[in-house]
């Protein structure tokens, strides 16, 4: 029996050395120490040695069962770091620079929104800015919409906390909340009450409603403004500027119509809707793209203009869906997964 476990001990190593997979591994335990082993065989004819010897046998069979197992722990711990080698990749020095990527490019809504705006600068109008933390005030009050007003419910409407307070954007009316806009029309209102007419402003930013997110919707998403106020401004200016952006934007057989529609803060007000069957995948003769109107009195006494003197048109439009028209996009959420795959092929 010594010699048969010498002799196991012997070829061991070498064996073990060679396995690489778990599943070998397996397989070899089992040869020596599973219940078919030749480990396992040798301790059964332990029974069978005379009485006298069996001390000393148990013991070399003992030491020769530790040996093993111990051989046997290193080989699994062998493989399993192997794996994970493999499963890691080579290996990385972090303290390298990065490699060169090249540089970025511009996002489509990025694109879309300095090209209108690079449009309607040749016509005049100058970019004014808003916050996107806004009040009811800006938001709603002055812009004519009643306390009641579906818009306002805050199923639609993002509020912060009455407690809430921001540094940068002062409240107007005692006890109004603070809100994240829902339009940029607010826009309107903070200009006005800058200065005197003439005035001719776009602004384009990032505005949030309570939607669910799904093809068409995003509770974030962009919205372009432009209001102009002036003397003797007419829905003729209104629809001529209109017709100049979007055959700017999207080519001269963009065609645009009004449909007669409701905002507090316009009188009368339109929803525009375009025609541009030239661009990809558009497969409707009527796409609406905003809203607009000639701004309501009420709005222009809200600011401390008189509406006896003062006349404007104001409109607003999605930029998502300015661009999803403009490159042939089929699904908003394209815009915020940052995916390359995307992104590159507007550079
Ligand atoms: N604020 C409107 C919206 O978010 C869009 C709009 C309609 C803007 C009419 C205007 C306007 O300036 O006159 O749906």
């Amino acid at each position: 029996m010594q010699e048969a476990l010498s002799a196991l001990l012997a070829k061991v190593p070498a064996e073990l050395a060679a396995l690489q997979t778990r599943a070998d591994f397996e397989a070899a335990k089992a040869r020596y120490v599973g219940p078919h082993g030749e480990l396992t065989a040798l301790m059964k004819q332990l029974g069978a040695a005379p009485k006298d010897q069996r001390p000393a046998l148990g013991k070399l069979i003992n030491e020769a069962k530790a040996q093993l197992q111990a051989q046997l722990d290193a080989t699994l711990r062998r493989i399993a770091d192997a794996e994970l080698t493999a499963q890691l990749g080579p290996a990385v020095d972090p303290t390298l620079p990065s490699p060169d990527h090249g540089p970025g490019t511009y996002h489509p809504l990025t694109l879309v929104r300095e090209e209108m705006c690079r449009i309607l600068r040749k016509a005049g109008f100058s970019v004014a800015d808003g916050p996107e933390v806004e009040t009811e005030y800006y938001c709603f009050d002055a812009l004519n919409t009643p306390s009641d007003h579906p818009a306002r419910d805050s199923q639609d409407t993002f509020y912060f906390p009455e407690n809430s307070r921001f540094a940068g954007v002062a409240k107007k009316v005692e006890g109004e909340k603070y809100l994240l806009r829902t339009h940029t029309s607010s826009v309107q209102i903070r200009t006005m009450l800058k200065g005197p007419p003439p005035i001719r402003v776009i602004s384009p930013g990032r505005v949030y409603r309570r939607d669910t997110t799904d093809a068409t919707h995003s509770a974030n998403f962009h919205q372009l403004e432009a209001l102009y106020v002036d003397r003797n401004v007419t829905v003729r200016d209104l629809k001529a500027v209109l017709d100049y952006i979007f055959a700017s934007l999207l080519g001269p057989d963009t065609q645009t119509r009004f449909r007669p529609h409701y905002f507090s803060y316009t009188e009368p007000s339109f929803e525009v809707d375009l025609s541009a069957r030239h661009l990809p995948k558009v497969n409707k003769e009527w796409i609406e793209i905003g809203g607009c109107g000639m701004v309501d009195p009420a709005v222009f006494e809200a600011v401390g203009y008189d509406p006896k003197v003062w006349t404007g048109y104001a409109f607003g439009m999605g930029l998502e869906r300015l661009a999803m028209l403009l490159y042939g996009i089929d699904d908003i959420r394209y815009f915020y997964q940052n995916d390359l795959r995307f992104l590159k092929q507007f550079a």
